[in-house]
């Protein structure tokens, strides 16, 4: 039976989001802009299923624009910020921030936006202080990602957006929340950030489906033109089944449900502590409790990935989206690791689905792995 380990990548739709989507299915087909009983009815039913999503979430002072997923909201945040439109503005970003948040960034600097980056470090990953020392009184944005994908490592967010607003009041906070969403606690009135990206299929919904929460829709520019749907941001007809979907599975992640990820991130440990290898944990003691990074710079962790998957045991070097990149892992080497420590890089990451006996056959078989290469 395969063992899956990269739920950082994607995870599996949960059984129960499968069998609540069947059950709504007459009504999810139908479409919300539609006027006839049915698409008010459909047009309800997502009213509703935003307002459950909003009070799990701890927005009262949100709205939501519904997208394709993570890298369409946080490209909608970024590219179409109305305060980014005309003039030359100053944008602060962080190293380690996934390929949709530097690319789009990338872009403003091409225009002509300047551009400060926060240095991250594998000891303190971001200290609130750095921010202070880049921030300016007019920065127009700053583009943070709350849980990194790779490590795991936590951002200290209220105390950033504390700086920020003491520095920068008309700053725009944007942050990447897609690793976090289910993941770690959080009150988003109490974060009081500008906008924050999610997406679905990180945490057991289909992938297809993501959203911008954000404090006012009005702050971005249109992201398609056409019917004029979401309020004119992001034309096109609304996806029922995926934001149904979404809903469902960001409210299955109760406090519960994250003890299970800590007990299967203490039997890895635990598990890994058995084995004779040199391994150095590159996640921080206090990261998110379903992303676990080791190296075993003996070792090239690519081959390692390919023994496991040969066992149908699925892990990652790290991000899947820079999975084809043949070189060490810039991040991890930009926060002073070395070019050995990177290629033995080993990301676990875990799911609701994951068990207790699934952690110990992969460090089985990764022992065993290590005995041959
Ligand atoms: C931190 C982070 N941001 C954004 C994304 C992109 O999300 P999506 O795959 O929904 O476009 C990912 C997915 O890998 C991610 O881990």
């Amino acid at each position: 039976m395969m063992i899956f380990l990269d739920n950082a990548a994607t995870t599996p739709v949960l059984e129960e989001v499968w069998q609540d989507l069947a059950k709504h299915r007459s009504l999810l087909f139908a479409n919300p802009s539609s006027t006839h009983p049915l698409g008010i009815k459909v047009k309800k039913h997502i009213a509703n299923l935003e307002k459950d999503l909003l009070n799990y979430l701890g927005g009262q002072r949100y709205e939501i624009i519904w997208t394709s997923g993570g890298t369409e909201a946080n490209n909608l945040a970024i590219t179409n910020l109305k305060a980014l439109a005309n003039t030359n503005k100053h944008v602060v970003t962080m190293n380690g921030v996934h390929p949709c948040v530097i690319k789009p960034i990338e872009a403003l600097k091409k225009q002509g936006h300047e551009i400060s980056y926060i240095q991250t470090s594998a000891q303190e990953f971001v200290q609130p202080k750095q921010v202070e020392k880049v921030i300016k009184p007019d920065t127009a944005l700053i583009a943070l990602t709350y849980v990194q994908n790779e490590i795991g490592a936590i951002l200290k967010l209220q105390e950033i957006v504390q700086i920020v607003r003491n520095h920068a009041p008309n700053c725009h906070i944007h942050i990447d929340g897609v690793q976090a969403l289910g993941k770690i606690p959080f009150v988003l009135d109490e974060l009081d950030v500008d906008s924050i990206a999610f997406s679905g299929h990180k945490f057991h919904a289909p992938g297809g489906i993501g959203t911008l929460i954000c404090k006012n829709k009005q702050a971005f520019l249109p992201m398609f033109l056409g019917g004029g749907q979401q309020q004119d941001i992001r034309s096109g007809s609304m996806d029922a089944f995926g934001i149904h979907a979404f809903c469902t599975a960001a409210l299955l992640h109760t406090e519960e449900k994250r003890t299970h990820l800590k007990k299967l991130n203490q039997i890895l440990k635990e598990e890994l502590s058995q084995i004779q290898a040199e391994i150095r944990y590159i996640t921080p003691k206090d990261a998110a409790p379903h992303i676990t990074m080791i190296s075993l710079p003996n070792h090239e962790a690519a081959v390692l990935m390919r023994f496991l998957g040969a066992e149908e045991i699925m892990v990652s070097t790290g991000s899947a989206c820079s999975a084809q990149i043949k070189q060490a892992n810039p991040f991890l080497t930009s926060m002073g690791y070395s070019e050995k420590q990177a290629y033995g890089a080993l990301r676990i990451s875990f799911g609701l689905q994951n068990q207790e006996y699934e952690i110990r056959q992969f460090v089985k078989t990764l022992k065993q792995t290590l005995e041959i290469y």
